[in-house]
């Protein structure tokens, strides 16, 4: 059998060419970056929780008519996507105060924003993903008025599921970020949800206790990432069957 082809690796993922033309491969590695690459570890089983979580959020965001890259997943580590040209802006949405608004603005984290922000940043590594203004996105072409509302629209639309998906199992989101796909049909486009959702790319909170359950474990070492991905994929009745957080002790 040949080998299939590597189309792209990313900091989390490795993109394989389809089984047809215009699919992808989204294998989830379990590399996990922060602070654009600087700090690395290899954390046993994020791919597999995020690979989950991430077909649950697109699975759930195509049932209510928010359109997605996401075909099906294929196993455990990989998801059948379809291919897309990624507009190169990375899409923020905030509920609450946290990160680098905090820092940015002086606001304390957590406080609860007036109304959900949408920020945008510039993707390019090599320049640690600037925050840019839509100035920026016109005058550079990196994204049309009409591309720039209908991206505005769908992040709205995560952003109103994925609170509630968050509230109903008792976790605040606090913000995310997504990226967003461009398909061609024929001679029309349209605009899409890409990448992934997962706990790498969201803050979310525990609403009672404010514990951390997303990447910023990881950015600010304050435990086990493996266990805060899985008590989100536990809630949400996702876990991966046969794993267990925690071994038990059986006398
Ligand atoms: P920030 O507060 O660091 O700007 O992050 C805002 C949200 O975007 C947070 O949920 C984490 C997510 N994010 C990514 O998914 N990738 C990134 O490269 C960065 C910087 C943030
Ligand atoms: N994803 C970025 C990196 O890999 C930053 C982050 O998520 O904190 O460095």
């Amino acid at each position: 059998m040949a080998r299939r082809k590597k189309i792209y690796e990313g900091k989390a993922k490795t993109l394989y060419e389809g089984p047809e033309p215009g699919t992808i491969v989204q294998y989830f590695k379990d590399d996990a970056t922060a602070f654009n690459a600087e700090k690395r570890a290899t954390i046993e089983g994020k791919g597999v929780l995020n690979n989950l979580l991430s077909e649950y959020f697109m699975t759930g965001l195509g049932a209510i008519g928010v359109p997605t890259h996401f075909l099906k997943r294929l196993n455990m580590r990989e998801q059948l996507v379809r291919s897309c040209e990624i507009i190169p802006l990375e899409v923020i949405v905030r509920n609450y105060a946290a990160g680098s608004l905090s820092k940015r603005l002086g606001i304390e984290e957590g406080t609860a924003l007036p109304r959900p922000i949408v920020e945008y940043c510039y993707k390019d590594d090599a320049l640690g993903d600037p925050l840019v203004t839509e100035e920026h996105i016109a005058a550079f072409g990196w994204a049309s008025q009409q591309d720039m509302d209908d991206i505005l629209s769908l992040a709205l639309r995560v952003n109103d599921f994925m609170s509630g998906v968050m509230f109903g199992v008792g976790i605040r989101l606090v913000d995310f970020k997504i990226e967003i796909g461009r398909i061609y049909d024929g001679d029309f486009q349209r605009l899409v949800v890409a990448d992934e959702i997962s706990p790498d790319s969201c803050r979310l909170w525990d609403i009672e206790t404010k514990q951390k359950l997303d990447k910023d474990v990881f950015r600010r070492d304050l435990g086990s990432l493996t266990d805060a991905y899985s008590e989100v994929a536990r809630r949400l009745g996702v876990m991966p069957k046969g794993a267990t957080p925690k071994p038990t002790l059986i006398n």
